[in-house]
């Protein structure tokens, strides 16, 4: 499986087939099953039916690594519409931001610009923006950004950024940030990373998993535990009611299209759930990593279309 990991994850970075892919009919029914569409109203839409199960949205608009200015630009007005759009319709729903499609590899002053503007807006609107996290090239000044960001009086608990649990510097920077009181999504971490960043065995990144998810449940902030592992999410439970820790005090997180039955479970349970909605035409390198999650998603999705 490591190996299909691998095979997913290189093709994820492979630009002639994103193009091709991006722009086939076939390509886009395929993205369907973890994309909620092609345009903002789609999003929306998706969003109002998750909120009617009970369940917290945030919505990602589609796109990463952009090469110009403008593009960047553009993305970040797509995120400034969304927050007028969930104010608007009252939904119960924040927005997740990659800052690569704020232009963070053309110039980090200009993605620190872009979600500056972006977290001004969410907190008049007293909403969130979370700061997605991306490859380990990218950390640090991810957390830059972030923490430079909520240091500021205006944008306090507007913004929030992202840990992954298999790198090994995750430990001390969750420790810097809950000090700081910034808010926490933790995942494991989806990218292709070398030894010397990352643990390599899924059963060390689930270890630390745990051991991080318990500091973050410990400190007064509210954070997201973002996992479908059956055996992280009991593991944080009995964490919780072991330290008397109410349910409504964190938020579990998934992915839209994944483990709905036990997103659904969860509510059921009492606990809060938010579903992560991605969108837009861009979707080829977020649907290539879903497949290096679990490469038999591409045999169940194959088995499908030729079937429909
Ligand atoms: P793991 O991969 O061990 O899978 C456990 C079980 O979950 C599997 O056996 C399977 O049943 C199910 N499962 C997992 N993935 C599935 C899939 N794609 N399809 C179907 N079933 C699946 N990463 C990152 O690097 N930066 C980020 O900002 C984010 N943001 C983010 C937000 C949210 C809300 C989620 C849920 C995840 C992310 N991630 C992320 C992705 C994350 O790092 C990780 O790659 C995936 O969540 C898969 O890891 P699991 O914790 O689910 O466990």
């Amino acid at each position: 499986m490591p190996v299909l990991r691998s095979v997913f994850i290189a093709l994820s970075k492979n630009r002639m087939l994103r193009g091709l892919s991006e722009r086939s009919v076939v390509g886009r029914r395929m993205s369907s099953r973890f994309v909620a569409g092609m345009e903002i109203s789609d999003a929306l839409r998706a969003a109002e039916a998750v909120n009617q199960q009970g369940m917290a949205v945030t919505l990602d608009s589609l796109g990463e690594s952009v090469t110009s200015e403008m593009e960047a630009h553009q993305g970040a007005g797509i995120y400034h519409q969304l927050l007028d759009a969930i104010a608007e319709k009252k939904l119960n729903a924040n927005i997740s931001v990659k800052l690569t499609q704020m232009g963070l590899e053309l110039s980090p002053k200009l993605a620190e610009t872009i979600a500056k503007s972006l977290a001004e807006h969410a907190s008049r609107l007293d909403n969130f923006v979370r700061i997605d996290m991306e490859d380990s090239s990218l950390t640090q000044a991810t957390l830059d950004i972030v923490r430079r960001l909520h240091a500021r009086p205006d944008l306090r608990g507007a913004i929030g950024i992202v840990i992954q649990a298999y790198l090994y510097r995750s430990e001390a920077d969750i420790e810097q940030l809950a000090a700081d009181g910034i808010r926490v999504r933790l995942c494991k971490g989806a990218y292709k990373e070398p030894v010397e960043v990352a643990f390599a065995r899924k059963r060390d990144v689930d270890a630390n998993y745990i051991r991080l998810a318990e500091i973050l449940l410990e400190s007064p902030i509210y954070h997201g535990l973002a996992t479908h592992d059956e055996a992280m999410i009991a593991a944080a439970k009995s964490f919780a009611a072991r330290q008397g820790i109410e349910p409504k005090h964190f938020e579990f997180q998934m992915l839209y299209g994944v483990r709905r039955d036990l997103q659904r479970n969860l509510v059921r349970e009492g606990y809060n759930v938010r579903v992560y909605i991605p969108f837009g035409r861009e979707w080829y390198p977020y649907f290539m990593r879903r497949l290096a999650e679990r490469p038999a998603n591409a045999v169940f999705l194959a088995k499908n279309f030729f079937r429909a």
